[in-house]
């Protein structure tokens, strides 16, 4: 029997006060940032999807290259019967995973994790419908918060792809990678996808595409904002940037206020005044090195057991083993 559960982790209200609280929080510091995981409501998951179909976004191209070419290999390797997918969104590629795991003979179950239940449900369902016998239990909950709720079979091979690793700031890197660590077994597995350092005007075409999807997905932080929080922010007066921090390695999203203005937030207590040209950061997305992802590993306890590249080597896939209890 097919089996699709859905574990919910955060209620509406729950979710709203966090809003408010990274609202407060962000809004109110002297460089003005949000955190990137607001973009993802109904809206924001399906203009994300619309990126990853973008000429310039190469990333999710890269991505599926590579585990089109591994994915038997991961399975071999790993002898996974728990696939865990954290910030699966639309678990498109995560097909390729579980193609080569049930033909390999040991999957049970498939857990993927996201913020956004909308875009669970719908990828549950679709997963459920495809792989008959396969136990499906989508949480919806944020990877930050809820990893120590990961149920399945051991082995569990731990899929964090796509780059949203370069979401955390380095020092939340380490924290994130050290409590994934910290709820695997030792002998268990995080398969990991990176984008690499490259040049910039790659780099920021891939964040500031020409038929403005990128631009819509950024401004939809605020209609987020609007309508959790009934606040006023007249969105198309915010401009779109995409800028490579060079030193710090990673792509910054900003929103740029094209005019003086005061926007209120009833919803978090808050009167906010942007001059003329001023930014809110809205996205961290870092860029890696080969040695740099292998020493970070290696800090959080993981021993890597394979590195693989797309043949333009712009993106890199990780197969790490928990090395430590
Ligand atoms: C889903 C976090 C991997 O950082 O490339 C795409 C999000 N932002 N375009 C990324 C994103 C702008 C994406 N991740």
């Amino acid at each position: 029997m097919t089996e699709v559960d859905l574990d919910v982790h955060h209620s509406d209200e729950d979710v709203t006060a966090a809003l408010r609280a990274d609202v407060r929080d962000g809004l109110t510091a002297a460089q003005k940032w949000l955190p990137p995981k607001w973009f993802y409501d109904a809206k924001g998951s399906e203009l994300f999807e619309d990126i990853t179909t973008l000429p310039e976004y190469y990333p999710t191209r890269s991505e599926r290259e590579i585990l089109a070419a591994r994915a038997g290999e991961i399975a071999r390797v790993t002898d996974a019967r728990t696939l865990v997918e954290l910030g699966s969104g639309s678990s498109e590629k995560t097909r390729l995973l579980l193609d080569a795991l049930t033909s390999h003979g040991t999957l049970a179950a498939f857990v993927p994790l996201d913020v956004s239940a909308s875009a669970l449900a719908e990828a549950t369902e679709a997963i459920a419908a495809d792989y008959p016998g396969l136990e499906v239990r989508g949480v919806v909950g944020d990877f930050t918060q809820h990893l120590d709720l990961l149920p399945g079979a051991q082995p569990r091979l731990v899929a964090f792809l796509g780059g949203t690793i370069g979401n955390f700031l380095p020092i939340d890197r380490s924290k994130f990678l050290s409590s994934v660590r910290d709820v695997l077994e030792p002998g268990e597995w995080l398969l990991l996808g990176t984008d690499l350092v490259k040049d910039r005007e790659t780099l920021e075409r891939a964040y500031d595409d020409a038929a403005g999807v990128t631009a819509d997905f950024n401004r939809n932080v605020l209609r987020v904002i609007n309508e959790r929080l009934g606040a006023d922010f007249a969105v198309d007066e915010f401009v779109h940037e995409s800028y490579w921090d060079a030193e710090s390695e990673w792509i910054e999203m900003r929103l740029r206020a094209s005019r003086e203005t005061t926007v209120h937030i009833p919803g978090a207590d808050l009167d906010v005044h942007f001059d003329e040209g001023e930014y809110v950061r809205t996205e961290i997305s870092a860029k890696f090195r080969p040695d740099g992802i292998a020493a970070e590993l290696a800090a959080a306890g993981f021993a890597v057991e394979q590195w693989w590249t797309d043949t333009e080597e712009r993106y890199g896939v990780t197969l790490a083993r928990s090395a430590r209890a």
